[in-house]
């Protein structure tokens, strides 16, 4: 194992500085801007937005609009957009840079036959070419920093992703994440960060080592005998903010009942404004056990919530549980930087095809 990295060191994606070594992963479902605030304020050096739809950006589709949403204390934050055509990759990454993102992301690991069986995501690392074509077709039409997240590769001990990195760089990518582990894995067995260390000694930009993160231990081996520039947190993040904490300054501290409900509470606000009640209702129901399990609250506490009906009952239902809460809330809001969010009404209209 080489030296111990100091995660909380800065590194760069070309012109973008990335103040620490741990990034937080895009997750469908899940990285909604609440998570990435969150993910920034406990120390995630880099943020992405869930995998969007190239199509869904091109045709205007206002839920897909909804996630180029960019608030001024998320940066830097990469938007990540799937599929298969380069044309309309490209118009969708002009529409990611104009929302405001530092970089734009390109999914070729999604595993999911709804998104493979359209020829994008993972089945592209069986296509170099057409990868290729996406990466350079992006690259040529913004300004700001191309990314690559990509699997192995699709079969189970495929190595693909030694193949096709080093000619996606060519292509024009500035940084790979690799999760190491195949399409048909899913997320069964285990990340293989051999294949990380093979790709980073093929390429010469940085690459992100994704998968079984969860740990502060496991980060600064996976850093060590990778030579990976960063390690991305995914489950382990899910409800669980003090991880990236704990994976940055191994401080190692539990958080309190009250902290606990006062991070549930905001993330349940600020979903609410994002997604409005309804959407949300539905939407925040998983991260109820993601945030008060691991031993924080009694099983029955979640299945209670779950069972309410508005966002705004489970809202009063934690502060009962937990009334110290609403002091760690005001400590926390009184420390949020004042939010501007770039605003779809403010980008050009010529962005949304003449709206
Ligand atoms: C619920 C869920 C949704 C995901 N959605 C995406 C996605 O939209 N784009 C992507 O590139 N990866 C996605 N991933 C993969 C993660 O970014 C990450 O690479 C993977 O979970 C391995 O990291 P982990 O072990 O830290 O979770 C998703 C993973 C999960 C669990």
């Amino acid at each position: 194992m080489g030296a111990v990295i100091d995660l909380r060191e800065s590194w760069r994606i070309g012109p973008v500085e990335v103040p620490t070594r741990v990034v937080l992963a895009p997750m469908a479902g899940v990285s909604v801007q609440a998570f990435r605030r969150q993910g920034r304020r406990f120390g995630a050096g880099l943020v992405c937005s869930e995998m969007v739809s190239c199509a869904g950006i091109e045709h205007g589709n206002e839920r897909t609009l909804g996630y180029l949403r960019v608030a001024s204390d998320e940066h830097p934050l990469a938007i990540q957009i799937f599929g298969s055509e380069p044309s309309v990759m490209s118009e969708a990454a002009r529409m990611v840079e104009a929302a405001g993102a530092d970089l734009v992301d390109i999914n070729f690991g999604c595993p999911v036959r709804k998104v493979t069986k359209t020829g994008a995501g993972a089945t592209l690392l069986d296509d170099g070419a057409r990868a290729c074509e996406i990466v350079a077709a992006v690259a040529e039409a913004v300004e700001i920093p191309v990314s690559v997240k990509m699997r192995r590769g699709l079969e189970n001990g495929s190595r693909t992703c030694l193949e096709v990195g080093p000619r996606l760089v060519e292509a024009g990518a500035q940084t790979l994440t690799l999760h190491p582990r195949s399409a048909k894995q899913m997320y069964t067995g285990e990340a293989d960060h051999a294949l990380t260390a093979d790709l980073v000694s093929l390429v010469d930009v940085p690459v992100i080592a994704s998968g079984d993160i969860t740990s502060r231990a496991r980060a600064q081996t996976v850093l060590a005998t990778t030579g990976a520039a960063a390690v991305m947190v995914g489950r382990g993040a899910q409800g669980n903010p003090w991880a990236l904490k704990e994976i940055l300054e191994g401080d190692g501290a539990e958080p309190t009942q009250e902290e606990v409900v006062a991070e549930l509470v905001l993330f349940l606000r600020e979903t609410v404004r994002e997604l409005g009640d309804r959407r949300a209702t539905g939407f925040l129901k998983k991260f109820y056990g993601w945030y008060l399990g691991r031993g924080r609250f009694p099983r029955t506490f979640k299945q209670e919530l779950v069972r309410l009906e508005t966002v705004a009952e489970v809202e009063a239902r934690l502060f009962d549980a937990a009334p110290g809460a609403r002091f760690v809330l005001q400590r926390i809001e009184a420390e949020q930087p004042v939010v501007e969010e770039t605003l779809l009404d403010d980008m050009p209209i010529s962005i949304y095809g003449g709206g």
